[in-house]
């Protein structure tokens, strides 16, 4: 069962160049199990086919106010009735206007004005436009009525200026879905999640540590929140903001990280996801004072740190699911299985890190999981969609696992 199965979702599409990302939009959302009925303005039938979103959301696509045969299918107050969820992306300077004045001449205002249903608009326009003190107020007038409004992305935009007014990316959009349709599949279920680099201390002012952001770890306590679950995020030192209703704990070496992954599970957990890039060594043992430059060479003694999955994963208090990550520059499925073995996991998220397009620093990411039982999916994206569709698959393991045990039981 999909995060948003048998969810009511109204997609709106205005005329901008953004358009065809409502497209993917779509798509996220239906593999989410999402119902989803899309209402086109006149401008975005110039930008994308109402055939294109016909064929991707399975339903025939609604493009006239007044048009009998329209109406005699699926009206526009019973379509306004219907919707769980109205999301408006792209949407122009222009609909904003219109929206704020509560105007009502075409089918998306007109849908729009008549549904109870809650309301995202997702803004897209030239960045002169977006900062025009008439379109801020509109924008005001909007978030008054509690209508929520996310983005625009700031960056380079499709007519050549840098700046505010890029439609933010299909998955962040799904995750402003998610928090407005709260999903449950992880409702009940205490998820313990590590991320981002460990430091080692070498002295009071230097360290050992690597490249990871913590992005990947992040956006799996974010999935795992808005999927209902508890979620604890014990991370290394991470410039990112916590995601809503999740718990973190802030940790510096590989031994800490240990100590309160312990703490954490022991305490019960249903999945323990180990996302963080833990240094493999540190130094035997942390100088009490700054190490001065003497001119003659200088070696380190390493330690190896404690495998900090491998003990969670082979302890009494082992939660139902240990899930692992493999970073690997070569041979990456073969790497990825192995680790899966040795550390006693039930799957693993492989991972390339030579590509440069993608894995450490990036919002984007290429995976494959890996169970005992082979390759359960490949997905791309950035690291949030990625996140999305792990922490589904992770819910449905949790439950056969669950089912698997009932039938043990002989209910
Ligand atoms: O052995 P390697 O570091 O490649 O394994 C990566 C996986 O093991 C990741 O899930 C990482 O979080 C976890 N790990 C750990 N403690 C360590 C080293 C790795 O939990 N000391």
């Amino acid at each position: 069962m999909g995060h948003l199965s048998n969810r009511h979702i109204i997609i709106g599409v205005s005329g901008g160049i953004a358009a065809y990302k409502a497209a993917e939009l779509v798509r996220l959302l239906r593999r989410e199990g999402a119902e989803i009925r899309v209402v086109m303005s006149r401008g975005a039938r110039a930008f994308i086919t109402p055939l294109s979103m016909q064929a991707l959301s399975g339903n025939p696509v609604h493009t006239e106010l007044l048009d009998e045969d329209a109406e005699m299918g699926m009206g526009h107050i019973e379509l306004a009735r219907w919707a769980d969820l109205v999301v408006l992306a792209p949407a122009t300077a222009d609909i904003i206007a219109r929206l704020a004045q509560g105007r009502a001449d075409d089918l998306l205002t007109t849908v729009v004005l008549a549904t109870p249903a809650p309301l995202i608009v997702a803004p897209a326009m030239n960045q002169h436009m977006w900062l025009n003190p008439a379109t801020l107020a509109n924008i005001d007038t909007l978030k008054a009525r509690g209508i929520q409004i996310v983005g625009p992305d700031a960056g380079e935009q499709a007519c050549g200026d840098t700046g505010p007014g890029r439609l933010l990316e299909p998955a962040d959009i799904l995750s402003a879905v998610h928090q407005c349709l709260p999903t449950s599949i992880l409702s009940g279920r205490r998820v313990v999640i590590t991320a981002g680099p460990t430091r080692e201390a070498i002295d009071p002012v230097r360290y050992l540590s690597n490249h990871s952001s913590g992005k990947m770890g992040f956006a799996l306590a974010r999935a795992a929140a808005e999927a209902g679950a508890e979620t604890i995020l014990i991370t290394g030192p991470a410039d990112i903001d916590t995601p809503e209703r999740v718990t973190r704990i802030d940790v510096e070496s590989a031994q800490e990280m240990l100590e309160t992954a312990i703490q954490e599970v022991s305490s019960g957990a249903d999945l323990f996801i180990a996302a963080a890039a833990v240094a493999d060594y540190r130094p035997v043992e942390m100088a009490s004072t700054k190490l001065k430059k003497t001119g003659a060479e200088l070696s380190l003694q390493l330690v190896q740190n404690p495998d900090i999955v491998q003990t969670v994963a082979t302890a009494s208090y082992r939660p139902t699911l240990v899930i692992g990550f493999a970073a690997e520059t070569d041979n990456v499925a073969a790497y990825a299985n192995e680790k899966l073995t040795n550390k006693n996991l039930d799957a693993i998220v492989a991972n390339d890190v030579s590509r440069q397009d993608i894995g450490f620093n990036s919002d984007y990411n290429a995976i494959s999981l890996w169970s005992r039982s082979g390759c359960e999916m490949t997905v791309e994206g950035t690291k949030l969609s990625i996140a999305v569709s792990l922490v589904q698959r992770f819910s449905d393991m949790l439950s056969g696992v669950a089912n698997q045990t009932k039938g043990q039981l002989g209910d």
